[in-house]
């Protein structure tokens, strides 16, 4: 476990006394060192937002358990995005009876995406009665006042405003390894049709690049070796800063810190990626040649109706520009089968798009209809066994790309950083190249976290398979 703290104290003097008297009151409610499980739900963002909330914990006295029965406090934090998620929590939410019955002085605490719906609070607070916390995305920071508020009062804590601003100086803690996020703005502005995420989570805030930077060094220096910049949007970053800032400035800026370092960063709406950001991840040196892209439907009437702002023919320029600034450059994307109104005509053009840019690999989803979205009162008359029908030809089509691409890298040498044991077991290490690729490859633990060359030897469903140069 690795706590980072930035500054060792939050910006606002009244949530460092919260964090105190939070700490003397956990401290005397339990009667013993407290142990909490804390799981996110969903996106990198969420994982990212869920290693501050750790470090919130941490800081009041926690230790960690992966075992929700040892537990004295149970934390979920939520995602919104499609009903499958949000049916997942509530599964969860509903397993977590017995056990608070079993030691009622257990505190649950529900956060994040989806409690920041006012319906979704108010069906918990009605139908979960044990639950004793719940607060939405705006407010990690004030866990420590809620978490007092509850053990001084026994009443049940129920926050869902939105968030005001970026909260600085939260201290993380995070897994120990080789790869961190690192989170350089909230929010999003762009109201796709289809998305609850603009609606929970806010607009758009950037952070400083002052205090990017800053975490970026002190990552580096405890030993991270792949940095992954997080946003909604991180094309558009930089609006509303004091001193003027967008995406490629703040690349250029992270890359220039020395060391042996990789950036990745995601997610990139098409409509604001520019030749500006391909020509600076080409011209960088630790940015990797790899971009996630998402397109979401190959149809340009599709893509209007989910309001994208771009037309395919822009989308493919953009791909076209950025293999011929970097040869070696990967794309990865975001689709959406079943949109409300797509037709059939209309998902084989999305069929047609991905043979056209040959995906490394695909993010796909059936579109869930998300309530207070405008996607939502759309008429949607394709059935949804039809829209599975189609999901399974798009992954068959994907599939089948993925082969011919992993083919193609057989014999290649490819620079590799090594972040784990592999999948076949001991004496094999599991790690990414540039572009994004799992590689296994016999070797010795102590290699992990170093970048080596691999000559690749051949294809599995899952990593390609390779052996380290030496
Ligand atoms: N239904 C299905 N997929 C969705 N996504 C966002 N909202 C929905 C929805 N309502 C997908 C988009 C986005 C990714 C993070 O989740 O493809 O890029
Ligand atoms: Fe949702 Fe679109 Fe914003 Fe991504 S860019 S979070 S899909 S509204």
């Amino acid at each position: 476990m690795i706590i980072n703290s930035l500054t060792q104290q939050l910006d606002e003097e009244m949530d460092q006394l919260s964090l105190q008297r939070a700490s003397v009151l956990v401290a005397s409610h339990y009667g013993h060192p407290p142990l909490a499980f804390v799981h996110s739900f969903g996106c990198q963002q969420n994982v990212s937002d869920g290693e501050r909330l750790k470090g919130l914990l941490a800081e009041m006295g926690f230790g960690f358990t992966d075992e929700q029965e040892r537990a004295d406090l149970i934390l979920f934090n939520t995602c919104a995005v499609r009903e499958s998620a949000e049916d997942r929590v509530f599964g969860n939410v509903g397993a977590l009876k017995n056990l608070k019955r079993a030691d009622p002085d257990r505190i649950i605490v529900l956060c994040g995406c989806m409690m920041q719906q006012p319906q979704v609070a108010e069906r918990i607070k009605k139908s979960f009665p044990y639950v004793d916390i719940v607060f939405g995305t705006g407010a990690i920071h004030r866990l420590p006042v809620f978490l007092a508020q509850r053990l001084e009062s026994r009443k049940r804590v129920f926050w869902n405003q939105p968030a005001q601003n970026v909260v600085e100086g939260i201290p993380a803690v995070r897994d120990e390894g080789v790869k961190a996020w690192l989170t350089i703005m909230q929010g999003c502005n762009n109201f796709c049709t289809y998305c609850i995420v603009p609606h929970v989570r806010g607009r758009e805030v950037s952070r400083t690049p002052d205090r990017i930077e800053a975490e970026a060094r002190e990552l580096i220096g405890l030993g991270y070796r792949e940095i992954t910049l997080l946003g909604q949007n991180v094309n558009s970053y930089g609006k509303g800063l004091e001193e003027p800032c967008d995406f490629p400035a703040l690349l250029r800026r992270l890359d220039g810190i020395d060391g042996e370092y990789r950036l990745r960063f995601m997610t990139s709406h098409p409509r604001d990626c520019t030749r500006e950001l391909i020509d600076t991840i080409a011209g960088s040196r630790h940015v990797c040649h790899h971009i996630h892209l998402p397109v979401q439907s190959g149809s340009d009437r599709v893509v209007k109706a989910m309001n994208r702002h771009y037309d395919i023919a822009h989308y493919l320029e953009l791909i076209a520009y950025a293999r011929q600034r970097m040869p070696d450059v990967t794309f990865s994307s975001d689709i959406i089968v079943g949109f409300p109104g797509e037709t059939r005509e209309e998902f084989l053009e999305t069929l047609a798009l991905i043979r056209k840019v040959r995906y490394n690999a695909l993010f796909t989803f059936i579109y869930s209809r998300r309530s207070g979205t405008p996607a939502a009162t759309m008429p949607d008359p394709v059935p949804a066994a039809e829209k599975s029908v189609w999901f399974r030809e798009l992954l068959e089509v994907q599939q089948q790309i993925c082969t011919e691409l992993n083919e193609e890298m057989v014999g290649t040498v490819q620079r590799v950083l090594f972040d784990s044991v592999g999948k076949s077991g001991d004496g094999f290490l599991a790690g990414r190249t540039e572009g994004n690729i799992i590689v296994e490859a016999p070797g010795d633990r102590s290699l992990i976290g170093k970048f080596l060359p691999v000559r690749i030897t051949r294809a599995m469903n899952w990593a390609m398979v390779g052996t380290i140069q030496q």
